[in-house]
């Protein structure tokens, strides 16, 4: 099928690439010309594991193409819309004008029975104003939220774990868009991935309630974490086992510095300033808390640093390890990592922070600290911190790293050192949450 892609940064890039992977023909679409060009000659703008691969595959194929002209998307079949939504300046709520203008400059160029497809994260109630906008061309609109995770993007949007379909009120329509939808997605349908269909408002809500769930799992351990720390209990071990618990699980119960990334703190913001547009705020007051207990975590751990460190920063040594708001990426949107490292250089510590893909976008960011190797950051450290979890640091050796510091202190913001060999090595290990 003939489809285009509108906008082309995390999502949109993945996006038009994997679907030349599921056999259709592409054209991917972006105002920012640096990025279209990069893209035409098969580059990856982002740090994604199995993208730039795809890419080369995919333009090579002459199936893919990119254009910075909103008509290229002319017959096209399929149009879906994958700008950012980011949170406007100064408010929680999300700045739709990139949504907007996106649907607005494709208008010209839709025809009868085309397809205007929603990805981005969007308000409830975005796609019943967007849906009115796209009628008079005589196409239509569906909402189709996305669930791709940073360092899984291709694998989550060939393969995912479940699709959702917001469709159109009047049944003729929906059944049509259904239809189109049905072909998009022909390989994931045929291996039986669960297929929810339903409206608009239902769809939009089910993305921002999953990243709700998800950051409120996060935010209950890390509460944990701090009454572990008042009572001398261990979080890990409590995650394991309340995690045994079917109805519970254990994924999304690490303790540690707390979510960061393009996607949770800023989704679950904007759901909170749309329940009070709804007269709702009421109804999701507990998102504050969650924002408010993964802000603290944050703190914490610089407090960790100083507390370990005799009780000031100032002038001491500090290997900041991971910059990046996870692994296998090079995000550092909201990263509490980097946030860790610029706080702690704002108390006078000698800040060396490394990461081994989030150093260029973290000095465009923040050009006043300082960055080097692994290697360069433990050199007579006076402290580290691991805040991202890399396997890189995961594995580090601890009688090695011994021999190259000053003095023996860690603070595993993330829980994933081994304690036991890293204590063994003669460290003092501070972890979050645990004794
Ligand atoms: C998230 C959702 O998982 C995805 O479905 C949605 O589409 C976009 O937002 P992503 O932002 O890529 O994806 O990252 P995710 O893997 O969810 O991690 C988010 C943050 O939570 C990271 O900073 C991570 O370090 C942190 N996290 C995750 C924890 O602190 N503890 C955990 O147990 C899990």
């Amino acid at each position: 099928m003939k489809m285009s892609v509108i906008g082309c940064g995390y999502l949109g890039a993945v996006h038009a690439a994997s679907m030349v992977k599921l056999g259709h023909e592409v054209v991917g679409i972006d105002v920012d010309n640096a990025k279209i060009e990069a893209l035409a000659a098969g580059q990856s703008p982002i740090y994604e594991p199995g993208l730039p691969e795809l890419l080369v595959e995919s333009v090579g194929s002459g199936r893919l193409t990119f254009s910075t002209d909103p008509a290229a998307a002319k017959g096209s079949k399929v149009h879906f819309v994958a700008v950012g939504t980011p949170q406007k300046a100064g408010s929680y709520a999300a700045d739709l004008r990139f949504v907007d203008a996106a649907v607005q400059g494709l208008l010209p160029y839709l025809s009868e029975g085309d397809l205007v497809v929603g990805k981005s994260t969007v308000p409830v109630g975005t796609a019943e104003r967007l849906a009115k906008m796209v009628e008079p061309t005589g196409a239509r609109l569906a909402w189709n939220p996305e669930f791709l995770r940073e360092g899984f993007a291709v694998k989550d949007t060939i393969s995912p774990d479940r699709l959702v379909y917001g469709l159109p009120a009047d049944a003729g329509d929906a059944a049509r868009a259904k239809a189109l939808l049905d072909e998009v997605y022909a390989e994931a349908l045929a291996a039986d991935t669960p297929l929810v269909s339903t409206d608009y408002a239902t769809a939009e809500l089910v993305k921002v309630a999953a990243n709700a769930f998800l950051a409120t799992k996060i935010s209950f351990i890390n509460a944990m974490a701090e009454i572990s720390e008042a009572t001398g209990a261990d979080v890990t071990q409590l995650a394991d086992a309340i995690g045994y618990d079917a109805r519970i699980g254990r994924r999304f119960l690490n303790a540690g510095a707390g979510f960061g990334g393009g996607c949770l703190p800023k989704d679950i913001r904007a759901f909170s300033a749309r329940a009070e547009e709804l007269g709702k705020g009421e109804a999701l007051n507990f998102l504050k808390e969650v924002d408010g207990i993964n802000l603290r975590r944050r703190d914490r751990v610089v407090e960790l640093v100083v507390e370990a460190l005799g009780g000031s920063a100032y002038n001491k040594k500090v290997a900041v390890l991971g910059l990046a708001f996870k692994p296998d990426s090079d995000d550092i949107r909201d990263s509490p990592s980097l946030d860790v490292a610029v706080r702690l250089n704002g108390l006078g510590a000698n800040v060396v922070a490394s990461d081994p893909q989030a150093i260029a976008n973290s000095r465009r960011m923040h050009p006043q600290l300082v960055f080097g190797t692994t290697e360069e950051a433990l050199r007579d450290a006076d402290a580290v911190v691991v805040v991202t979890e890399w396997k890189e640091y995961r594995e580090l050796d601890p009688k090695a790293v011994g021999e190259m510091v000053t003095s023996k202190i860690v603070i595993d913001g993330r829980n994933c050192l081994d304690v036991a060999a890293w204590r063994d090595a003669g460290w003092k290990y501070t972890g979050m949450g645990r004794r």
